[in-house]
Parts: structure tokens; C-alpha cells; sequence
């Protein structure tokens, strides 16, 4: 029913578009938008969904961080059109890009979201990983793509604009 491709340059304002419907105005006011600021998303991990007719139903885009001396992808924003949610596209796209994550060789994926919806998709709480303010805690969330790839992991997520 989706065809899911990597994104394009020719996608990207349509994706922004998705994005300005499904998220609260403001949403670049978010610290997570800072990491993003200069830095291109990561190649070949970001994927739009195209439902029958070709119309975007979904989107996932991952930009490149680091925490301490560590690099981790930083998955988001992620959307999926209202007329498509709840019908498992947001985890496709989730669990899709990462398996390709895997691929690209990424050890380690985080973000910052509703724990209820990212914990199906084996994301916890990442007590030692600190965001820019201002962000509650509870809502840093990691998953290991590689076994103990976030263990002893910790301190203060940066951008990839900054010097390593
Ligand atoms: C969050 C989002 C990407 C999920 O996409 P989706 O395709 O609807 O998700 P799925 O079909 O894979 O999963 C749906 C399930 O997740 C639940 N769910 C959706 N958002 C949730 C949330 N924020 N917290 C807890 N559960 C949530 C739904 O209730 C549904 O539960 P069910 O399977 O028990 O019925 C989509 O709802 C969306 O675009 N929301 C607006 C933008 C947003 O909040 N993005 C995430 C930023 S943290």
C-alpha cells in the first residue's frame, strides 16, 4: 500500500510540508532543531512513504550527532500524514531506516519523543545522555544497533557543526 524511497532534493519542502501539518507551530524552536542547523541529514537514511496515488504519507529524516566522543544518529522529525495514522506506516518508517542504519554501520540511534509510542520500537530512556535545554529528560530515548553500543555512553549531546 506504501512505497517507501530514500528522500530527494525534490522531496524535501513537500516533507516540510508534512511536517508543518502534523507538528505544533514552532516546532524549529525545538533544541533538537539546533543540532540540526548547518549540518545535512544523513545520506541514505531519510525515506518518504507515497501512498497509491503517489501522495506523501510519511517521512523520516536523521541527522548526525555526537555525545561525548561518540557519533549517534538523531532520528526525527518523523511523520505520518493524519488520513495514514495508525495504520503501523510511522513504525515501518522507523524500523526500515534503521535497518539501513545498521547497514551504513551506526552503532547507536537517540531522540527525543513520547517514550509510550518509541518504546515499541525498543527505545528507553537515556539517563546519562544530557540535550540542550530545554528538554525533560524523561523524553531522551535511545536504542542500540549494535549490543552494549550505548553502555557507558554519556554527557552532553552536540552538534556535528561543532569541532569533535
Ligand atoms: C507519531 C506518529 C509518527 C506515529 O505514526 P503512525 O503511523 O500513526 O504510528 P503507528 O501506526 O506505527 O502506531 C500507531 C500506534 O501508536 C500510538 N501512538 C501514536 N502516537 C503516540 C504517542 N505520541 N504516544 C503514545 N502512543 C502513540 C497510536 O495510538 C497507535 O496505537 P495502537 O497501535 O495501540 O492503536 C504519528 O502519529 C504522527 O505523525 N504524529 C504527529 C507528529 C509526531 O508527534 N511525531 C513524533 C514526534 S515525537
Amino acid at each position: 500500500m506504501f512505497t517507501l524511497a530514500q528522500e530527494t532534493d525534490q522531496d524535501w519542502w513537500e516533507v516540510e510540508a508534512l511536517y508543518d501539518l502534523c507538528f505544533a507551530p514552532g516546532r524549529e524552536a525545538l533544541s533538537s532543531y539546533r543540532l540540526r542547523d548547518d549540518v545535512p541529514p544523513v545520506t541514505g537514511l531519510s525515506l518518504v512513504a507515497r501512498d497509491g496515488q503517489d501522495i506523501l504519507a510519511g517521512a523520516i529524516r536523521y541527522w548526525p550527532v555526537r555525545v561525548g566522543t561518540f557519533e549517534a544518529l538523531l532520528l526525527g522529525p518523523v511523520a505520518v500524514h493524519p488520513t495514514h495514522q495508525g495504520e503501523g506506516l510511522g513504525g515501518l518508517l522507523i524500523e526500515e531506516s534503521l535497518s539501513r542504519g545498521v547497514d551504513f554501520g551506526w552503532d547507536r540511534v537517540m531522540l527525543v519523543g513520547d517514550a509510550p509510542y518509541y518504546r515499541k520500537f525498543g527505545f528507553a530512556r537515556l539517563g546519562d545522555v544530557i540535550m540542550p535545554p530545554p528538554t525533560n529528560p524523561e523524553r531522551v530515548l535511545g536504542r542500540e544497533l549494535r549490543p552494549g553500543a550505548w553502555h557507558g555512553v554519556a554527557g552532553h549531546v552536540r552538534s556535528f557543526a561543532e569541532e569533535a
